[in-house]
């Protein structure tokens, strides 16, 4: 039975990757902050799916979260086969105004910590001799964004470091891929006070959707994943600022 961590599973895309790998028949090992709700999302698909669920309270934009990720999972001797680096959050708004101890937190969560558990994990998907990597990156991996500067930037080395990676390992049974969404309905835009904005209100996905698309397409390896019509033309047609 495969073993799969995803990070940033307590709500939105996160949490419906966590019930489609275990509906899948993977035991998961969630990650994130809220307590009460990684207990409740354990005895949940626990019980729906009968498959083992472990989860890590962790906080991960603090500079050790690792180490102690990798400690928690040597502990209870448990081999990563799969590896979803999910967890994410944004500061919207000019850049002179944003609050720039939040956007070092995102840096430190969305590229520093992607770097290093990606490093980490491979290192034993080599052991193994299989593997799946998927880091959720964003449409605006590919567009810099005015008021959303540091979030698109930190989406666009995930992309980058993914593509590269995918690259690096192409002969071989391990796979990275992007999953790059646009507007999904998730607890993002809210925290981000981006939710009454036009593109929340008209060309939002469904996060199990986005998640059904994205397990597919990164089990067969591919290389960028931009779910939905909106998403992909979006991609395609946007003039850089
Ligand atoms: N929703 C969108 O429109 C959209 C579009 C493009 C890309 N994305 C990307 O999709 C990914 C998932 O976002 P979502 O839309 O599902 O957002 P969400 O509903 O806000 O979920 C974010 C998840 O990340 C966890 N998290 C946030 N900060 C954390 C921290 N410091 N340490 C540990 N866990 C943390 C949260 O759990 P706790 O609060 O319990 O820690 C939560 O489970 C992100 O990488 C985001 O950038 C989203």
């Amino acid at each position: 039975m495969k073993n799969v961590l995803i990070t940033g599973t307590t709500s939105g895309i996160g949490k419906a990757l966590a019930e489609k790998f275990a509906g899948e028949k993977m035991n998961v090992i969630l990650v994130a902050r809220d307590r009460k709700k990684l207990e409740q999302q354990q005895l949940f698909l626990q019980s729906q799916y009968q498959v083992k669920v472990n989860y890590i309270l962790y906080d991960l934009t603090k500079e050790d979260a690792v180490d102690f990720i990798i400690e928690q999972i040597k502990q209870w001797g448990i081999q990563i086969h799969i590896l979803v680096n999910n967890a994410g959050f944004n500061e919207c708004g000019y850049f002179r105004n944003t609050d720039l101890k939040k956007e070092l937190e995102m840096i430190n969560m969305h590229i520093r910590f992607v770097t290093e558990l990606s490093k980490r994990i491979l290192i034993n998907m080599e052991e193994n001799g299989y593997g799946r990597i998927l880091n959720v990156g964003s449409t605006g991996s590919f567009i810099p964004s005015p008021t959303d500067a540091v979030y698109s930037a930190t989406k666009a080395y995930i992309k980058s470091f993914s593509d590269a990676l995918c690259g690096e390992y192409r002969k071989t049974n391990i796979r990275v891929s992007t999953l790059c969404p646009g507007a999904t309905q998730t607890e993002f835009a809210k925290k981000a006070n981006i939710d009454n904005t036009l593109l929340f209100k008209l060309a939002v996905m469904k996060p199990e959707r986005v998640a059904e698309i994205a397990y597919f397409k990164m089990m067969k390896g591919k290389r960028i994943i931009i779910p939905g019509m909106y998403n992909k033309l979006l991609v395609a047609f946007s003039k850089k600022p």
